[in-house]
């Protein structure tokens, strides 16, 4: 028998990312490993004030994804489940770092499945050394002087010096090593 040609699983990981972590990372490359291609989905919410721009957040994740085609970027407004059926996309993918977040990943996955059922949540679980990262905690971290270096890819690293130390401070790809 002949294969049957496979349409492209797309998987849509939505969320704030202000700003992406290492922790949002980890459950980007576990969705690799099972849909063709994730998109990270940016919710446009203007009730809360981000540390970045919804341009900027998009823009850092685009760095970061730069040589993975299998990676998208998007930004996104209204319910979650419209976006999603609007792109294709046959699952939601949420990470749970911790029974702390189930309750609200469970109510919002089962508000998400009376909305449109023929869109399936998948929550999937980060490396437990990214089980204590937050967007909020490498912000705060970081403004009180702290390393977030392995908490954090490189473009957003960058962008966090620029926004938070002194205009002299090098925040350029060699910043703190070793002369
Ligand atoms: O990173 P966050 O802030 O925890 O992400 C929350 C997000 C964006 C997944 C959630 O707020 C969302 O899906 N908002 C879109 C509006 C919507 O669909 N609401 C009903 C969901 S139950």
């Amino acid at each position: 028998m002949g294969k049957v040609p496979r349409r492209q699983s797309l998987a849509v990981f939505p969320g704030s990312f202000d700003p992406i972590t290492n922790g949002h990372l980890d459950i980007v490359a576990r969705g690799l490993n099972v849909f063709d291609r994730v998109r990270l989905a940016i919710l446009v919410n203007p009730d809360k004030k981000p540390l970045f721009s919804i341009d900027e957040r998009a823009g850092l994740i685009r760095e970061t994804y730069a040589d993975n085609p299998r990676v998208e970027v998007d930004t996104f407004s209204g319910l979650l489940v419209d976006y999603a059926e609007r792109v294709g996309a046959t699952v939601i993918i949420r990470g749970i770092r911790a029974i702390s977040d189930f309750e609200y990943e469970f109510q919002m996955a089962l508000m998400n499945r009376r909305l449109n059922p023929s869109i399936e949540t998948v929550f999937m679980m980060p490396a437990e050394s990214y089980s204590y990262v937050s967007s909020r905690l490498v912000k705060e971290v970081f403004e009180l002087g702290g390393r977030v270096s392995d908490l954090v890819p490189p473009a957003v690293e960058r962008r966090l010096c620029e926004v938070y130390r002194s205009p002299d401070e090098d925040c350029g790809p060699d910043r703190g090593r070793a002369p």
